[in-house]
């Protein structure tokens, strides 16, 4: 059982990238596993911020190596930009950076896809990125995608031009003006680019690893509330971020996994429509965004707050069978007065047990009340020291979910993060 998986359990952004950079010292493999360059993961080190959409987020430890999964969906062009940005040099990186010869294509075409259906959408918009990322899955699973070993074809080209072709007749029948050109250079561009690294059956690679014994981090992207099939559909992604969805995206065995690292903010956001049962549009909502600098990694847009859901933490536990919780942005909630939990539903009166079906039912949340701390902790190592208002929260966490609290993060640097041993 050489696998663990660390995904998110609400609405994306829980912090997976920070927390996977610093896990990575423990692990000789990093893997990506779904989405695509949806994902925006923060890390910070040295005072220097970084943000990854499609490369995983172990790629800063020299001697790990890295790898995008047959379950992500790759574009070129935003892969040429990542690998520009992050000032390593392409040979190095060559070296740490494997990808999947079954990961599927965006090409610029899903992206003009993905505006002209979320702009024919009126009111019930999704609130996509818009990086082609339904489209191309669409395409993976309707068997009409282009994968990343087909780059190596010498009809590509032709290849590209029929998909193209058949993209161009959908978008006819929607009134939306796009221009394809600019785009489609840089796209080819980062094609070129995406040969020089080594694009293997990763399965096979991933498998004969674990079975050596090296030790591989799963990295999720989005959240388990976005889930295609569990999140608040429509109004979510288009892949599996569960943990079954690090099997699928891998090619690994269930009986490989060992640990099922979930995390969590010690409060709620989400960006893009749908339902959020305990979002704050008052001042309260607006100093957790002021304070926990909630604006998108991937589109800047401000993101929703509200305060922790534990209907739905519970839910995400449930389905990804979570072994260790992980809690973030604890250091967001400093000098509250008062901290509310969600604790269960209330649906037309009645108390409601489960995450309902229907995204239009009228949730009313149920809130228990926690008694705030004023300390800074961002500079608290260690669980002991942390204040006895927030260890109590933590406590009500494991008590109300069976599961341990075993990692505490106290801001975004890569040394603010306490290990509970
Ligand atoms: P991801 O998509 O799950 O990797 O999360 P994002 O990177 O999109 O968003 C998390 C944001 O919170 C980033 O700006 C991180 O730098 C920041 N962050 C992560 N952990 C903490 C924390 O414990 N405290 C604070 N204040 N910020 C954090
Ligand atoms: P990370 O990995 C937060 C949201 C979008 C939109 C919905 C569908 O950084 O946590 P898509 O682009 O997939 O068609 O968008 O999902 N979304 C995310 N929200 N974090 C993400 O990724 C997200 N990736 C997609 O805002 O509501
Ligand atoms: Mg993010």
């Amino acid at each position: 059982m050489n696998i663990d998986i660390l995904l998110g359990l609400q609405w994306g952004d829980e912090g997976k990238g920070k927390i996977v950079d610093a896990l990575s010292p423990e692990y000789d493999i990093i893997a990506r596993f779904q989405g695509g360059p949806n994902a925006g993961h923060s890390l910070e080190f040295n005072d220097v911020k970084h943000v990854l959409h499609l490369i995983p987020s172990g790629i800063f430890h020299a001697g790990k190596l890295n790898i995008i999964g047959n379950g992500v969906v790759i574009d070129p062009a935003v892969f040429m930009s990542e690998i520009l940005d992050l000032g390593i040099s392409p040979d190095e990186l060559a070296g740490r950076l494997i990808i999947s010869t079954r990961a599927n294509l965006i090409l610029p075409s899903h992206r003009i896809l993905d505006a002209a259906y979320e702009s024919s959408k009126g009111k019930a918009k999704i609130g996509s990125t818009l990086k082609g990322i339904g489209p191309a899955y669409t395409d993976k699973t309707g068997r009409n995608g282009l994968r990343v070993g087909d780059i190596l074809r010498g009809d590509f080209r032709e290849l590209y031009r029929n998909h193209l072709e058949s993209h161009l007749s959908l978008l006819r029948s929607y009134d939306f003006s796009f221009s394809i050109e600019e785009y489609e250079k840089g796209w080819f561009e980062g094609v070129e680019l995406l040969k020089k690294f080594r694009l293997l059956n990763t399965e096979y690679f991933v498998n004969t690893a674990a079975s050596e014994g090296r030790k591989i981090l799963a990295e999720g992207a989005q959240g388990t509330m976005l889930d295609v099939d569990f999140g608040s559909y429509p109004f979510v992604t288009s892949s599996n971020t569960i943990s079954a969805g690090a099997c699928t995206g891998l090619g690994v065995s269930p009986r490989m996994i060992g640990e099922i690292y979930g995390i969590f903010k010690a409060y709620c956001t989400r960006v893009g429509s749908g339902p959020f049962p305990t979002e704050l549009t008052d001042s309260t909502g607006d100093r957790l965004r002021d304070t926990g600098r909630e604006f998108g990694s991937t589109t800047g847009r401000p993101r929703r707050c509200g305060w922790l859901d534990l209907p739905a933490l519970k839910y995400s536990i449930m389905i990804n069978g979570v072994t260790q919780l992980f809690m973030t942005k604890a250091d967001v909630l400093s000098g509250f007065s008062k901290i509310k939990v969600c604790t269960s539903y209330r649906v037309n009166g009645r108390d409601c047990s489960e995450l309902p079906f229907d995204t239009d039912a009228p949730v009313v949340p149920v809130y228990s009340e926690f008694k705030g701390w004023n300390d800074d902790i961002a500079g608290i190592r260690s669980f002991k020291e942390l204040p006895a208002e927030l260890k109590e929260f933590i406590l009500f966490i494991e008590t109300e979910t069976g599961v341990p609290v075993t990692m505490v993060s106290v801001g975004p640097d890569r040394e603010e993060t306490i290990f509970r041993s």
